[in-house]
């Protein structure tokens, strides 16, 4: 084995090809005052115990109180965050002036409308090179039905946006349905036989589906990622299937139905129609904590992984 030198630029953009999630990490200061910055280094390490971790930079300004801090929290950014995610980033004076924050259990600040939080204990800190990793013991978290912010090369990416170039590439007439999850139930209308879902009517068939599902269900609806495309073959309908999440409330108009027992529903359940095969697999997958898009016919086509890490 040789040991070549890396060019680092070329190394750095290399790591940026994968895909990430981004966090703020916080903690409190020894003078009381918060700080916190931008990071998408962090990993889900274990569930028991339960920990986490974030590399952070040498060069960081807030090195010496990070590595030294009781604990940390991390903020998992939603997707209408990005301008939080850009603020920790920078050279900014005071960067929780933007941010809708308190300290959490633990005493690091949690932010309003993320997807999630964690509030740690600092387990330890592992030297890695020009970085440093922080592992946190989760002493508390929550989570909300919020899509989380992505980051690619540089660039951050939305579930919504990614819908709204498939949509727009489709032709023809468009049907949009939801599997719209509760819990880790799934909501199923007509007699427990269909998923809820709409013709698209305006420009915007993403805003269709939502004010249809809305008003269908009398719930808030996040829609999240793609997760079926196919083309009715016998009428030339193309239909686009969404992952939606649904908040709390009575639902209006059918049930929450648990994976377990999607397969069984009557007329649903029987293999070969287009619900049944996407309840199915809907079912297999939660249970892997791994979803896939599947793009083709109702009887014929392809089923792309997306891994998810839960
Ligand atoms: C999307 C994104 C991800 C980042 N991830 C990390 C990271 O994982 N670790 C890190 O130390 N810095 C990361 N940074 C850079 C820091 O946010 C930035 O250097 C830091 O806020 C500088 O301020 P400070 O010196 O006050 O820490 C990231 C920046 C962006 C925009």
């Amino acid at each position: 084995m040789t040991d070549q030198p890396l060019d680092p630029r070329s190394l750095r953009d290399a790591f940026g090809a994968f895909a990430t999630g981004v966090t703020v990490v916080t903690t409190i200061r020894p003078d009381g005052k918060p700080l916190g910055f931008t990071a998408n280094s962090f990993t889900s390490v274990s569930l028991d115990p339960p920990l986490l971790l974030v590399c952070l930079a040498k060069t960081s300004r807030n090195f010496a109180v990070m590595t030294e801090a009781k604990g940390f929290a991390v903020n998992i950014l939603s997707d209408s965050q990005k301008d939080v995610s850009n603020t920790f980033a920078r050279p900014v004076e005071d960067r929780f002036a933007t941010v809708n924050w308190e300290a959490g259990p633990y005493g690091s600040p949690v932010f309003a409308d993320v997807s999630a939080w964690f509030d740690c204990s600092l387990e330890n800190v592992v030297e890695a090179g020009d970085h440093v990793i922080l592992l946190g013991r989760v002493q508390a978290f929550e989570k909300s039905e919020l899509n989380g912010l992505g980051y690619v090369r540089g660039g951050y990416f939305t579930p919504a946006l990614n819908a709204k170039a498939v949509s727009a590439a489709s032709e023809g007439a468009l049907h949009l349905s939801a599997v719209v999850e509760r819990d880790g139930e799934v909501l199923l209308v007509g007699h427990g036989k269909s998923l809820p879902g709409c013709r698209a009517v305006s420009g915007d068939p993403l805003q269709d589906l939502k004010t249809h599902l809305e008003e269908l269900t009398g719930l808030s609806i996040t829609l999240g990622f793609l997760y079926s495309v196919y083309e009715d073959k016998t009428d030339g309908t193309q239909h686009i299937v969404y992952r939606a999440f649904a908040g709390e409330g009575e639902v209006k108009c059918g049930h929450f139905t648990p994976p377990s027992a999607l397969a069984k529903q009557s007329g649903a359940g029987s293999s070969g129609s287009p619900t049944a095969d996407i309840l199915n697999r809907f079912a297999t997958e939660s249970a892997l904590g791994n979803f896939s898009i599947y793009v083709g016919s109702e009887t014929a086509g392809r089923v792309h992984a997306i891994s998810q890490k839960v």
